[in-house]
């Protein structure tokens, strides 16, 4: 089984990327982790002359082949705007171009950080309303990290154990979820 993991914001610092950590800990060993970084896989705004012109950006091919050969996504990202960053609808916008669309039947984890008390919680929502639209069956539990300049210690563990807590037992739910989709 392989959960494909990535988060919604590019910079080095992000507290996103440290929460995909310590989900990608809670589920080392149980699956086959593959850790995307969206700098990776770069694309420009999508533009449907570009589309016309020269097919899908090489980014964007190479971001739907890691999603198609997934069975599970795991994505944490924050709120811009109270929506989704434009940097991660972009590239979702580029890969449900056809041909195909590799998120149909993919299970996913929606997580979110954010400096302030609502923990990304209307970026998720945004994401979940998206994701829906391309037949991605989303778990109804997510993780929101409120205040998260405080929420990690220096090795990047989660201070507060219910957010640990919270991170294990939505991992264990998207490897359960992800099995029987497959099976
Ligand atoms: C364009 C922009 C819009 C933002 N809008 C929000 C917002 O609506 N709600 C919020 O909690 N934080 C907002 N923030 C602050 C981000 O949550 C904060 O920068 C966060 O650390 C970004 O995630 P990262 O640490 O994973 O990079 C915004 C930041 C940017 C750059």
């Amino acid at each position: 089984m392989t959960i494909l993991a990535f988060a919604g914001a590019l910079r080095a610092g992000s507290f996103n990327r440290k929460l995909l950590a310590v989900a990608v800990e809670a589920l080392r060993g149980q699956a086959d982790i593959d850790l995307l970084d969206l700098r990776d896989v770069p694309m420009p705004p999508y533009d449907g002359d570009i589309e016309a012109n020269q097919g899908l950006p090489e980014g964007a091919r190479k971001f739907k082949e890691r999603i198609a050969a997934a069975d599970g996504l795991l994505i944490c990202s924050p709120e811009y705007n109270h929506s989704i960053p434009g940097t991660l609808k972009n590239v979702i916008d580029w890969a449900s171009r056809p041909p195909g669309n590799p998120f149909k039947g993919k299970v996913a984890l929606l997580m979110g950080a954010s400096p302030g008390p609502y923990g990304a919680v209307r970026g998720v929502l945004a994401l979940r309303q998206v994701l829906t639209a391309l037949g991605v069956l989303i778990l109804p539990a997510s993780v929101q990290i409120i205040r998260s300049g405080e929420a990690f210690d220096a090795s990047g563990k989660l201070v507060d154990p219910k957010n640990a807590a919270q991170v294990e037992k939505t991992c264990a739910e998207l490897l359960l979820v992800t099995r029987l989709m497959r099976d």
